[in-house]
């Protein structure tokens, strides 16, 4: 089925709720209704969209904006003794994958649950979390392709992957392919990943208080609370989770910021940080916004989130796109005039 709407409000599929609007909508539920559209009739640009809980919207949308409601969960094959392939179409809320993987009692997408959005945007964006991202567990990305109008598969390999980054994103190509489903490699055998932050030790104390086992379903349950009492959920609050990447700096930058915190906690203040390859080093985001004050900000209809600076938030819910533009800004500025860095934004900005 293919649901077309002129004059669309987007404010349901965009998790910050700006209140904006689109000259045309098209959600289709399979392929062959995707061939059924007119394209040729349609507002440009196109802009294909995932659950929207990546998307700043500037305004009103001139074009198209497009929805996949592909959703399955196949598994297909036993790949390799103690693993098997899942064919996941790409309107499928990530979340319910996770959750599907934990109920089959597969290892390998449990530190990714309760991510917002969909598996198609999940591939483009290469979300992480907790020590995991998406690509560590992708075998295959397949997509339409609207420039020679045919399908295309991208083994992992070829898909480019850095830190919320992918082929799918670079400038030439933006826009061009549609992700229709994804191969995910999941483990039976048992093989938790627990080396970020606490998380060892709260799967550890939920185990302790549990009658079973370490499972898929308890890490999961625990990176659940862990996300709650981190961060904003988005159907209360509007968010767009991480509004700005953590940072990765040469040496020399990490000293000065590692210099600054020292002359202001005193010489055993551990400065967080993490070693990110080549003499370069990853600062948290939340650490540097938290030092210039931002924590808990509030202006007009906007916020800082009081429990993870790195989430700016539509505090009333009316909140326009200028003035979370406004605030970013204002954080940016602050940064770089700190510690001469520049953040640079994770949410991606949708020019109107
Ligand atoms: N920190 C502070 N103040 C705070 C919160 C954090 O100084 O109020 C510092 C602490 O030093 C803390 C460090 O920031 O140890 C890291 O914090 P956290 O573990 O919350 O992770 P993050 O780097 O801030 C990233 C992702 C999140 C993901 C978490 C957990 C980015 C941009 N963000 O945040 O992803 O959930 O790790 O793995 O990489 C998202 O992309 O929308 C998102 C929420």
């Amino acid at each position: 089925m293919v649901k077309q709407l002129h004059d669309f409000s987007l404010v349901s599929l965009n998790t910050f709720g700006m209140r904006v609007r689109a000259a045309e909508f098209i959600e289709y539920d399979s392929m062959a209704d995707f061939f059924d559209i007119e394209f040729e009739s349609l507002p440009e640009p196109l802009l294909h969209i995932g659950g929207g809980s990546n998307l700043l919207f500037t305004g009103d949308f001139p074009g198209t904006v497009l929805h996949s409601a592909i959703k399955f969960i196949t598994p297909l094959d036993d790949c390799c003794p103690d693993g098997i392939r899942v064919s996941v179409g790409a309107g499928v809320c990530f979340d319910d994958f996770c959750s599907w993987a934990a109920s089959q009692g597969l290892w390998g997408v449990e530190n990714l649950s309760h991510i917002p959005g969909e598996v198609g945007a999940a591939a483009v964006q290469n979300i992480g979390a907790y020590g995991v991202e998406v690509k560590d567990i992708i075998e295959t990305v397949y997509c339409y392709d609207l420039e020679e109008e045919e399908f295309v598969h991208f083994d992992v390999s070829e898909c480019a992957y850095g830190y919320r980054d992918s082929f799918f994103k670079k400038e030439e190509v933006k826009g061009r392919y549609i992700v229709t489903h994804v191969i995910f490699r999941l483990t039976k055998t048992y093989s938790p990943r627990l080396d970020y932050g606490h998380l060892k030790e709260a799967v550890e104390n939920a185990f302790s208080e549990s009658s079973g086992a370490i499972t898929p379903e308890l890490v999961r349950n625990v990176v659940i609370s862990i996300r709650k009492s981190k961060l904003p959920d988005v159907s209360d609050l509007g968010s767009a989770g991480s509004f700005f990447k953590n940072p990765v700096v040469a040496y020399d930058v990490f000293e000065a910021v590692d210099k600054y915190a020292k002359e202001k906690y005193g010489n055993d203040y551990k400065t967080p940080h993490y070693d990110a390859g080549d003499g370069l080093v990853k600062i948290p985001a939340a650490w540097l916004i938290e030092q210039c004050g931002w924590k808990g900000y509030s202006e007009g209809n906007v916020g800082v989130y009081e429990k993870q600076p790195l989430v700016i938030v539509n505090k009333t819910g009316k909140a326009r796109p200028s003035e979370i533009i406004a605030l970013e800004n204002k954080i940016m500025d602050s940064v770089e005039d700190t510690f001469s860095i520049r953040l640079s934004p994770e949410v991606e900005h949708v020019n109107s």
